[in-house]
């Protein structure tokens, strides 16, 4: 995949350093080719020798290095790769970017190269917080600096927050995504649903479930980055739209349904909303007034529209690809398994969204995805790699139907 594209790694210091090994070798599986540059605070965290051993390269350090300089300058350095990767990126790197600081071979090599950087920040919750830190990678994304995670979690220093540095799994799935072809998917036509649906119990009252729409919104957004003119058919979230989408937002299944339907034809239905089973029989017009209840209300349900069954079974205009999420909590594979046979789709992303796992809102999902062709387990990724691995499945099963 990596087809000898040639990675400059940055390591800067941050306990997170001890991920980019992984990521090293990683890559290295992947075929490109990795050379490293060790910064004086990365080396209290990991060695040169163990980058040396897994780049199977020299590591830089020195900017004044004569040995170094005579050898491969910075310039030289800097300009020799396909692409420049930071990581950890601490926020002590993304300030001197951000300010074109050039005070040793990491930020000089930065500041000299002339191709494109991304960068995995890593550091404290507070720190990734900071108006500076959020000033200085706003300045720096202006620029096109690229960026990988980071994600929510346990911090090294005791903390829970955001700031995590991206798993090296991640890492590498963004390398890959920024050296794939552009535009695998112009010319196709796709559809996504995402987030809740909200069922009125009366005017100001509904039903809804905890659904984020995280996924169903990073999935529109890796779709449309392939080239596809994608639809969302989002319900009610707080998820900016992504960009380059056709964004239609509903409230109910029913009108989810309508929506998807006003979409077709498509090529390709992925189906990540959280739509409500049920809704009110009869939902009230006004407010239902405490008083004029004697008791509490009974709430009468009746049964929605499976909107991925009737995709799935639409005669003439069903998609070539019809994907659908099972959110299980319990026996997730089979019941994934069931599922797909159930509701004739192509594709079942399953994923357990028991309270423990932080799947619904979280930014992590690890998901088994289930097809003709049997299970296959992918490692827990960011919700954004996920939907950049499974848009690229798309593509690979498109390309096979033209
Ligand atoms: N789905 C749908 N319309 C519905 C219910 C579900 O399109 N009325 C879709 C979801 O978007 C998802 C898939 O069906 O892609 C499975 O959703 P899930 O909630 O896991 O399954 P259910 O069919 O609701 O079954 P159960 O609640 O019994 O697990």
């Amino acid at each position: 995949m990596g087809q000898g594209n040639r990675i400059l790694l940055i390591v800067s210091g941050g306990i997170a350093a001890y991920k980019c090994l992984d990521a090293i070798r990683r890559l290295r599986e992947h075929g490109f080719a990795v050379r490293c540059i060790l910064t004086r605070a990365g080396a209290e965290f990991v060695t040169p020798m163990s980058l040396a051993a897994l780049s199977q390269d020299k590591v830089y350090e020195d900017l004044f290095s004569l040995t170094d300089e005579s050898g491969m300058g910075h310039i030289e350095l800097s300009r020799d790769a396909d692409l420049v990767l930071v990581a950890p990126a601490t926020t002590n790197i993304l300030a001197r970017m951000a300010a074109g600081i050039a005070d040793d071979l990491a930020t000089t090599a930065l500041l000299a190269t002339d191709k494109p950087v991304m960068v995995a920040p890593a550091m404290n919750v507070r720190m990734w917080e900071h108006a500076a830190t959020r000033a200085n990678l706003a300045t720096l994304e202006e620029r096109g600096v690229l960026r990988v995670g980071p994600t929510e979690g346990d911090m090294a220093c005791g903390e829970w927050g955001m700031g995590r540095m991206a798993e090296a799994d991640d890492i590498v799935a963004a390398v890959e995504a920024f050296f794939r072809p552009k535009g695998r998917l112009k010319g196709r036509r796709a559809l996504v649903t995402s987030g809740p649906t909200h069922e009125a119990i009366d005017s100001v009252r509904y039903l809804a479930n905890r659904s984020s729409g995280k996924q169903g919104h990073a999935i529109a957004a890796a779709l449309a980055r392939l080239g596809a003119d994608t639809t969302l058919v989002s319900g009610p979230t707080g998820q900016p739209d992504p960009p380059g989408v056709a964004v239609v937002r509903v409230e109910s299944a029913v009108e989810m349904l309508e929506a998807c339907e006003h979409a077709l034809p498509v090529d390709a239905a992925v189906l990540a909303a959280a739509v409500a089973d049920w809704r009110v029989a009869d939902p009230v017009v006004g407010k239902i007034k405490k008083k004029a209840t004697q008791a509490a209300p009974t709430l009468i349900l009746t049964e929605n529209p499976d909107i991925l069954a009737a995709l799935s079974n639409g005669r003439g205009r069903r998609p070539k690809l019809v994907i659908g999420f099972a959110a299980e909590t319990d026996s997730v594979v089979e019941n994934a398994v069931a599922k797909r046979a159930a509701k004739r789709c192509d594709w079942i992303l399953a994923n357990d969204v028991s309270p423990g796992t932080g799947t619904f809102g979280g930014d992590t999902n690890t998901v088994h995805l289930v097809s003709a062709d049997g299970v296959e387990d992918w490692p827990t990724l960011t919700k954004r790699a996920v939907a950049e691995r499974l848009a690229e499945r798309i593509a690979d099963s498109l390309d096979q139907t033209r």
